[in-house]
């Protein structure tokens, strides 16, 4: 069966969302629902898998969603709503965690990272965690993911997920009229534009995360003007007396190089457009990077404020994000739960 294209992406409510999440994902979620009917999802079940204080959840969750909506998502338009409102991901995920093989999880570099040498004191959710984002995107028989780069892997599993599903219960996805056997579609990944992989302002050649303590190293949406100034003006450089004079040189320089991709990101222009503003601006001093870094932090300005006073805007009035969620979960639910019930059909379970 030629599946109908749906777009599905989430983030986790995991403190402020910051110019990575935005770069990296949202900026693609914004343009898809032009074209696509989209599903965008705050991942609350995902956040979890580490310990989150129940108070600042609530508020997270809240403020991711009035992000996603500042950002430029319709929610008349696009399903948004929150993961744990809907029960097909969890439910889904139990049967993938019986589908994934142990194997295939021990080679996923996120849990490696995030558990780090303590592994046996992380949780069995943070382990078990791709299988649930493979639940959350097959759900709804999602053809398209949006993510930045590190979710690339996570993503191969949702992929060989829904194959070996399909295999396994070929023939009871056939019984349930689905005639070539395949009841869930191989998810794509789409990895696009200037900025899939944005980096540690402290460090060129560590990811801008949330988790990093320290603050300087990301540009968050809730950032104000001077703040973003001084993290931009403090941003790690390197000690070379000259920009670089073409791509290549460059990508051998990961500070300059990320950002350059920021800036070309924000501006909604090329990385060789980025660079060539680099070396036009690099004799006005002191150093070559003072023009440059004054022409990102105008862009980063422009483009982040007005987000960021929406933000404030919206959690002002926490009843309609609420509202908003409601009818997003709604939504979600009436088209993950008969795809919900054809997985327990097929899997063998009496439905009651
Ligand atoms: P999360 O919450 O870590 O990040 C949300 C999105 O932002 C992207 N991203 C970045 N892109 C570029 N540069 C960066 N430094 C950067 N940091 C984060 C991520 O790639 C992601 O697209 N597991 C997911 C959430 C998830 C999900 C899903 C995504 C749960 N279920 C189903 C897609 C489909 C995560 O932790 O994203």
């Amino acid at each position: 069966m030629a599946f109908k294209e749906r777009v599905f992406s989430g983030m986790q409510p995991t403190g402020s969302l910051h110019l990575g999440n935005y770069l990296g994902a949202m900026v693609q979620w914004i343009e898809m629902q032009k074209t696509h009917e989209c599903i965008y999802c705050v991942v609350d079940l995902h956040a979890i898998t580490v310990w989150q204080d129940p108070k600042e959840l609530k508020n997270a969750i809240r403020q991711v969603t009035a992000a996603y909506i500042a950002s430029g998502l319709d929610p008349k338009k696009s399903i948004v709503f929150n993961q744990s409102q809907v029960a097909a991901h969890a439910e889904l995920a139990w049967v993938f965690n019986c589908v994934a093989r142990l194997g295939w999880l021990n080679r996923m570099t996120q849990f490696k990272e995030k558990a780090g040498k303590d592994r046996e004191n992380a949780s069995v959710g943070l382990y078990a965690y791709p299988n649930l984002m493979a639940a959350d995107i097959l759900a709804y028989q999602a053809t398209h993911v949006p993510v930045g780069e590190d979710q690339k892997q996570h993503l191969e599993l949702a992929r060989d997920i829904a194959q070996k599903f399909n295999n396994d219960f070929r023939e009871q996805i056939v019984e349930a009229g689905y005639e070539d056997g395949i009841l869930f579609p191989q998810p794509e990944p789409v990895i696009t534009g200037p900025a899939t992989r944005v980096m540690s302002l402290r460090d060129g050649t560590k990811k801008m995360s949330k988790s990093e303590p320290s603050d300087m190293s990301r540009i968050n949406l809730m950032d104000d003007t001077d703040v973003i100034a001084d993290k931009i003006k403090r941003a790690k450089t390197d000690m070379e007396s000259a920009p670089p004079s073409n791509l290549d040189e460059l990508k051998a320089r990961p500070e300059i190089d990320n950002l350059v991709g920021i800036y070309a990101a924000l501006a909604g222009t090329s990385k060789e457009a980025g660079l060539q503003m680099l070396i036009d601006t690099s004799k006005e001093g002191p150093s070559i990077f003072t023009g440059f870094k004054k022409a990102l932090t105008e862009v980063a300005v422009e483009k982040l404020g007005p987000i960021r006073a929406e933000i404030v805007r919206l959690m002002g009035d926490p009843a309609e994000i609420d509202r908003i969620l409601a009818d997003g979960s709604a939504r979600a639910r009436a088209i993950a739960t008969p795809i919900m019930n054809q997985v327990k059909d097929v899997v063998g379970f009496v439905r009651s």
